[in-house]
């Protein structure tokens, strides 16, 4: 679900109320306008008074349009720096990165190293979640339109916004800046559930990998763990999605295929026929029952 106007947080109900009163001004606008020229269209044979021509004009043309457009820009001025407001000290504290073309998401936890995850963020309702923004490569832009507005993902800087959701619930969020050949390919989903769910579901990721030995051999013998990891298994590489928990996700490569076996042997064989221009290499070479022990050790991976 993609709509700004079924909102599933304070911000997106502020911008759909923003909406609505816009449109209602507009069309408030649009009404006296029509009137005035039906009105000027039938009465064609009455001629008008100077005074009341001139009056028309100060009253229609000045005084009403100043009235209406100075009450919409009172009211939608001061929701500009709502979102610049700092979030409590309590919030949840997520850092998102864009890349080429995914979403690096690290739960923040005091004193604790962070959470690392992929193309998934799950947010406890009715609190505060404060997502700090960045890119590794070229300009991004994180948007799920059920719970507020867009904001830019800069590389070499920081943009935050804050997300306080208030229905429980899977949300859709895409990447709103074209950033090149699979930016349409850029989705991740957000998951608002009970914050005494979202506590164990942050405990269980911050849990290293199910062990497999037979899976972990395949895994660093394809040559995976160049850039992947699999926490307490794995190399500690980052350069592509952890997949410590990859197979509890909901989607795989971004919110692009299921996460299914079939999905996985798809996409390591041929990531660049799903997600054109991706940075994953190809591994149609690799023996089908090596490609099938991947994809079996991924889904493995609760
Ligand atoms: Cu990332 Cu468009």
């Amino acid at each position: 679900m993609l709509s700004t106007l079924q909102p599933a947080g304070t911000d997106a109900a502020e911008i759909a109320r923003l909406f609505w009163i816009m449109v209602a001004g507009g069309a408030v606008v649009w009404l006296a306008f029509t009137l005035l020229a039906l009105h000027a269209s039938r009465s064609r044979h009455t001629r008008w008074s100077e005074r009341a021509g001139v009056r028309l004009i100060i009253g229609g043309g000045i005084a009403a349009p100043a009235v209406v457009l100075g009450a919409l820009l009172l009211y939608g001025m001061p929701k500009l720096s709502r979102q610049m407001a700092a979030a409590p000290p309590d919030s949840v504290r997520v850092q998102v990165s864009g890349e080429q073309w995914w979403w690096r998401v690290a739960y923040q936890r005091e004193g604790q190293p962070p959470v690392v995850l992929a193309n998934e963020l799950r947010l406890p309702r009715g609190v505060v979640s404060e997502i700090v923004l960045t890119s590794a490569d070229v300009i991004h832009a994180f948007w799920v339109p059920a719970l507020a507005g867009k904001i830019d993902m800069i590389p070499g800087r920081t943009t935050r916004i804050t997300l306080e959701p208030n229905a429980a619930g899977t949300f859709r969020g895409v990447c709103a800046e074209y950033c090149g050949a699979s930016h349409a390919r850029m989705a991740f989903v957000v998951q608002v559930v009970e914050p005494a769910d979202f506590t164990a579901w942050l405990e269980r990721q911050s849990q290293p990998a199910r062990r497999d030995p037979a899976g972990e051999a395949a895994f660093a013998s394809a040559g995976c763990a160049a850039c992947h990891d699999v926490r307490g298994a794995g190399s500690g590489a980052s350069i592509g999605p952890d997949l410590t928990h990859v197979g509890s996700r909901l989607s795989l490569a971004a919110g692009t295929l299921p996460n299914t076996t079939e999905a996985l042997l798809r996409w390591i064989a041929e990531p660049a026929h799903i997600k054109p221009e991706s940075l994953m290499p190809p591994f149609r070479a690799l023996p089908a029952a090596e490609l099938q022990q991947l994809a079996e050790y991924m889904r493995l991976l609760q």
